[in-house]
């Protein structure tokens, strides 16, 4: 019997450009594939780009309920947090715990935690001298981007570089590291 692909969830607020990315990748993988997106938004971007790729969707209606959350991913094995703003309950996080992994446009430890996202991570950046920024892979747990890293990729400061500049190319660095460790969580998930 050949093996089904791993169920990917991806919790989504924004735009839904690495959602997009991961949708991409998966897409003719036998080995993963996103099976739903959740969001605390209708009107998020990427709950459109899900629903352009026939993936099902569900909107919270109350992000803090756990409860709510853990129905949506009921059946799913692994959980992407993928520009979601919104803090997983601790029993969610208990329930998926070394299964449910957050992107975040920075080298944490440095700048992030609460409040740190979008714009203000890139500007915090610049104004603190950095010679590098670049994308952060990490496990999630009760706190915001404290969880175990997973991988990293590094993204050189630019003369000149404004926020605006530098998370462009953050985003890009984002967007070949989250399919690439989806894949491989995916891979350990069916050994
Ligand atoms: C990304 O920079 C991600 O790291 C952060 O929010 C942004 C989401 O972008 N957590 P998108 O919605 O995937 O386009």
């Amino acid at each position: 019997m050949t093996e089904q692909p791993v169920r990917v969830a991806v919790l989504v607020s924004g735009g839904g450009t690495n959602l997009q990315a991961l949708l991409d990748a998966l897409h003719d993988s036998t080995l993963a594939r996103v099976a739903r997106v959740i969001s605390n938004r209708p009107d998020a971007g990427a709950i459109g780009r899900a629903r352009r790729s026939a993936v099902p969707t569900t909107i919270l209606r109350d992000p803090s309920d756990a409860a709510e959350l853990l129905a949506a991913l009921e059946g799913m094995q692994l959980v992407v947090l993928a520009g979601y703003l919104k803090l997983v309950p601790a029993p969610v996080v208990s329930q998926f715990r070394g299964r449910m992994i957050n992107i975040h446009p920075a080298l944490l430890p440095a700048f992030g935690g609460p409040g740190m996202y979008g714009q203000r991570v890139h500007a915090a950046v610049l104004a603190s001298g950095a010679t590098e920024s670049g994308a952060t892979v990490h496990f999630v747990d009760e706190v915001f981007d404290r969880g175990a890293i997973i991988a990293q990729e590094r993204v050189r400061i630019e003369p000149g570089d404004t926020p605006e500049r530098l998370a462009a190319r953050v985003l890009e660095a984002e967007h070949r590291l989250l399919p690439r460790v989806v894949l491989e969580l995916a891979r350990r998930i069916r050994e």
